[in-house]
């Protein structure tokens, strides 16, 4: 067994050797002093049983079928969404809201450097994904008459580069006060007979936990705390990649309200049997969500009398969660379960050379923050319009693609101008949500707007 001079880390290498990682240490004689110490930190970081046991999922039989029936979802008319808005202000306007946006993924179909969040997406101004969603929180703040508080969940790869990124834009315009970073854990990634692969020689390859990490990241920090201490009741969550996300939704905080509800999830249609989307559905008749690939064929293409998909209610992972809920789940023996997923992870072989795989060579670990829903004892479940509010930023090119969010923001600004009134051509539009946060905000401040287009752009 190596050697190391000092006890506890001698405890720690034992323990390697007990789970049978020790290649973990091949290129130790290389490695200077503080490498040594890098990969021995990040050992006593890591639950080995915890690791022998998500080996065992990589020959885990198929999980058998779940059964699943249609979620009933709302979707309220102008007049219940007018009572839903004020609900939503009401709440708003009494500290009661803080929001939370998952940005801790490694972005890798996108292959942009540097955290997803800091991604140029304003059709026109180029603003940052970080940008437009602080826009949305100042702007929302503003008309609240007061700060909403912002979590933003980051993990050990992206953590340093999104502070860095918040303080150079000086915090989007925010009061840092307002802002709170949380960084999710990281799994080791293995190979599929469960052995620890090595990033480097002095480094084993790791990846954020899936954003369920959320829930851990907010038990333990004090986060769940200081917002009950601070009055808020309601956590508004959502994921950084998707701008048309309305942030802080006073309709979807107003339904959440109105429905007693201790989660609640956005939802848009399904139209096209063949598509990737995750589902909100009855599982053994709680709220949950069902992956594409969890379901037989005949329940994708299964349709109601109407036409309709009978399982039709897309996940756009825009929630609203109780804080009394998370609270009573965090102090409970609740836990979300680990999902494997076989990827391409760069590694260091036997002999100390970098190798690039082209086919899914390892195993990481992820956890949901939809499998809550299930915990709670109330749902809701709102369908809103897909081209308003979800066109999430995936890949380098194709769909949901920087081209599509591009044109799906450009094409709601234009909806928002033409429906106050607004005769104006334009190839690109943007409406800043320092502006308006919505089609009536707008309307309500268009006389007061610049309408010039300039080099086929229109940008209030
Ligand atoms: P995705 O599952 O789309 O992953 O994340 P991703 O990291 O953005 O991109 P790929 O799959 O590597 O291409 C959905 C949302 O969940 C967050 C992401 O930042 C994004 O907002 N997320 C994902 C986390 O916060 N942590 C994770 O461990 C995984």
């Amino acid at each position: 067994m190596l050697k190391v001079p000092d006890e506890r880390d001698q405890m720690l290498v034992a323990k390697v050797y007990k789970a049978q990682q020790q290649h973990v240490f091949a290129f130790w004689e290389e490695l200077d002093e503080e490498q040594r110490r890098e990969l021995l930190d990040q050992l006593a970081g890591f639950d080995f049983q915890q690791i022998s046991s998500l080996a065992e999922l990589v020959d885990a039989p198929a999980e058998p079928p779940v059964a699943i029936a249609p979620l009933p979802t709302e979707r309220p008319d102008a007049a219940r969404r007018a009572e839903l808005e004020a609900l939503g202000w009401e709440a708003l306007k009494a500290g009661k809201v803080a929001c939370l946006v998952v940005a801790g993924g490694q972005g890798t179909r996108l292959g942009w450097v540097g955290p997803k969040g800091t991604y140029p997406i304003g059709p026109v101004s180029g603003k940052s994904l970080f940008q437009l969603f602080a826009e949305q929180l100042r702007a929302t703040g503003e008309r609240a008459g007061r700060p909403l508080p912002w979590y933003v969940l980051t993990s050990r790869l992206n953590r340093e580069a999104t502070e860095r990124a918040f303080a150079e834009a000086a915090y989007y315009g925010l009061d840092p006060a307002q802002v709170t970073f949380l960084t999710q854990s990281d799994l080791p990634n293995t190979d599929p007979e469960g052995k620890l692969l090595m990033a480097t020689k002095s480094e084993v390859a790791a990846s954020p936990n899936g954003h369920g990490g959320t829930f851990s990241a907010l038990v333990d920090s004090d986060a769940l705390d200081t917002l009950t201490a601070a009055g808020v009741e309601h956590l508004f969550y959502f994921q950084v990649d998707n701008p048309l996300c309305r942030v802080a939704d006073p309709v979807f905080l107003g339904a959440h309200i109105a429905g007693g509800a201790e989660a609640s999830t956005k939802v848009v249609r399904k139209e096209d049997p063949d598509e990737k989307i995750g589902l909100v559905v009855l599982r053994d008749g709680k709220a949950g969500v069902v992956e594409y690939s969890e379901m037989s064929a005949e329940e994708q293409q299964q349709r109601d009398p109407d036409g309709q998909l009978t399982f039709r209610g897309g996940n756009t992972a825009i929630h609203v969660f109780s804080l009394a809920f998370l609270q009573r789940l965090a102090e409970g023996s609740f836990k979300l379960h680990y999902h494997l997923a076989r990827k391409k992870v760069p590694y260091v072989d036997a002999e100390g050379n970098h190798v690039d795989p082209d086919e899914p060579n390892g195993c990481k670990f992820e956890t949901f923050i939809f499998e809550v829903l299930g915990e709670a004892q109330a749902h809701v479940a709102l369908e809103v319009e897909r081209a308003d509010e979800f066109e999430p930023l995936k890949n380098s090119s194709g769909p949901y693609s920087p081209e599509t969010v591009k044109a799906a923001l450009s094409d709601l600004a234009k909806r928002w101008l033409e429906a106050a009134g607004a005769k104006v051509e334009a190839e690109r539009y943007e409406v800043s949500p320092r502006t308006a946060l919505d089609a009536a905000e707008l309307a309500s401040k268009l006389a007061d707007l610049d309408l010039t287009v300039t080099d086929g752009s229109l940008s209030v």
